[in-house]
């Protein structure tokens, strides 16, 4: 790569470019230092490092576009394509035109269709300068000879063709329309969380053929042995009790009074949300707050009772191996020991991110903004099937929480996982 850091790089368009993002994309001429620029951060805003780094890659990123990654479907894995502007192997060769196509519809030139793996489907809300701006950017990276197999899918997933009815039935391209009877910073939000940042990927549940759950936008669901939580403003599961500079705060450090980003959403972090500019963070959090249709509330909960035997037990290993950093009565240790009490994280309807947080730890978010700070041990090695599923039910349930109570099977399950991929 030319950028001796990529990170480095990312970091100076966060830092540099606040002028830059208010409001859609001028039209640019792919040849000038603003488009560049410009598509320096807009790389940031799409993570597009996160999917299309090499795996075998430095940490710092620095081969941040030459592909090979895996990427978890619930089809089978797909492999990321090399976009550094190699002739051979990446899109050295491709026209603005032929770039704008496969970001816009999802085909490539010569006509294959691309897997909505790649979050096309987000990404044709953007406009046509800011997705110029990404390819003048793209072009001036290093072309790096990097052939990745790409054909991956069990049958009939890896016939590209069937896109075309996939697309039928849940693609609708087009860009982003600004909503006039809402503010400029409102209608910023819209257009990078449902354009470039695809929350909506990670967040809006999944029907069978892995096509969007619309009536269910941002409620979140299980995401390859994580469950990626509500991001929808109800008061009990969603973001409905954080403040806009709450959110901002997650959304910078991977942390805030309530929370820390774990797994994926470290990797949104560190990536792409914690190198955005502050005002975009606040477009977001805007945005969030204001969803353009509230979501209907989640359902009212009866708490597992104190009385059951999973409570029981989950109380006496809470106290003896939890209670020292969460705290009696789980209220956590703001910015250090994340709260439990009140959680959204650990109330969410699917157990996943909880289970795995318990039995493997966590490795915090890196980011420029906040010091390093506390692990959470992992504990699968320490506790049992049973073990694990009692307290995890007690602090899905304990101090005014309400979730469904995890099984031995559920943690069991989780343990296999956790054996295939560490
Ligand atoms: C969630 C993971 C993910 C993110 C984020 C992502 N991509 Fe991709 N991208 C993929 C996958 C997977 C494919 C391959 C899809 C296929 O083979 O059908 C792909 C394919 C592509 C292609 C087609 C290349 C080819 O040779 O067919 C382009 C261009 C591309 N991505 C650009 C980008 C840009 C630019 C960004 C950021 C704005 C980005 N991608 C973000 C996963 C991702
Ligand atoms: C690659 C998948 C992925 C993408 C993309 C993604 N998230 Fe997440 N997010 C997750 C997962 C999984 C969790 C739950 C794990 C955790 O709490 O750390 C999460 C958690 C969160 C939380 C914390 C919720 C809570 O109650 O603690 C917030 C807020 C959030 N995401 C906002 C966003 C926003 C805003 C975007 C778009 C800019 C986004 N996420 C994009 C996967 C994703
Ligand atoms: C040595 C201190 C320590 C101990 C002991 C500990 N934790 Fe943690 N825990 C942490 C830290 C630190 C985090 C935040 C990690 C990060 O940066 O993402 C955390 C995160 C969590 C989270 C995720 C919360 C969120 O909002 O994302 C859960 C759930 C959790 N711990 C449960 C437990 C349980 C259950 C136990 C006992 C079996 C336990 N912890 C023991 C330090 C600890």
């Amino acid at each position: 790569m030319r950028a001796p850091s990529l990170k480095a790089g990312l970091l100076a368009a966060a830092t540099g470019l606040a002028a830059l993002t208010l409001g859609p994309a001028p039209e640019a001429a792919p040849d000038n230092f603003d488009a560049v620029e410009r598509g320096r951060y807009l790389v940031i805003l799409g993570d597009c490092v996160a999917c299309h780094m090499n795996p075998n890659g430095n940490h710092d990123g620095s081969q941040g576009f030459v592909g090979g990654r895996p990427i978890e479907t619930p089809f089978g894995l797909i492999a990321t394509p090399n976009i550094t502007p190699d002739r051979g192997t990446g899109i050295g060769t491709w026209s603005a035109d032929e770039f704008y196509r496969a970001m816009h519809e999802g085909i490539r030139p010569g006509g294959a269709r691309l897997y909505p793996a790649f979050p096309y489907t987000y990404f044709t809300k953007m406009t046509r300068g800011d997705v110029d701006s990404i390819y003048a950017y793209l072009n001036t990276l290093e072309p790096v000879h990097n052939p990745v197999d790409r054909n991956t899918l069990p049958f009939p997933f890896n016939i590209r063709a069937s896109m075309l009815a996939w697309n039928a039935m849940f693609f609708e391209p087009g860009e982003f329309r600004p909503d006039p009877n809402r503010s400029p910073e409102w209608n910023r939000g819209a257009y990078i969380v449902e354009g470039p940042a695809h929350c909506g990927a990670c967040h809006t549940p999944k029907n069978m053929l892995g096509g969007d759950r619309n009536s269910e936008h941002f409620a979140g669901g299980p995401l390859q042995g994580w469950f990626a939580a509500s991001i929808t403003n109800d008061q009990r599961l969603g973001l409905g009790s954080w403040s806009i500079d709450e959110i901002v705060e997650y959304l910078k450090t991977g942390r805030n009074a309530r929370s820390a980003a774990s797994g994926p959403m470290a990797e949104v972090v560190e990536y792409s949300t914690g190198l955005m500019t502050d005002a975009d963070l606040r477009a977001i959090a805007v945005y969030l707050k204001e969803p353009p249709q509230p979501a209907p509330a989640s359902p009212a909960r009866t708490p597992v009772a104190a009385t059951d035997d999973r409570m029981k037990i989950g109380e006496a290993i809470y106290t003896d191996r939890c209670m020292a950093c969460h705290t009696g009565g789980g209220q956590g240790v703001p910015n250090m020991f994340p709260r439990l009490a009140g959680s959204q994280v650990v109330q969410q309807e699917g157990s996943e991110t909880v289970l795995r947080v318990v039995m493997q730890g966590v490795r915090a978010a890196y980011t420029p903004h906040a010091p390093t700070s506390p692990a959470m041990p992992a504990f699968a090695w320490r506790l049992n099937d049973d073990q694990v599923a009692a307290v995890t039910t007690y602090i899905r349930n304990a101090w005014g929480n309400a979730a469904p109570a995890v099984s031995p099977g559920d943690a069991a399950h989780m343990r296999r996982l956790l054996e295939d991929r560490p």
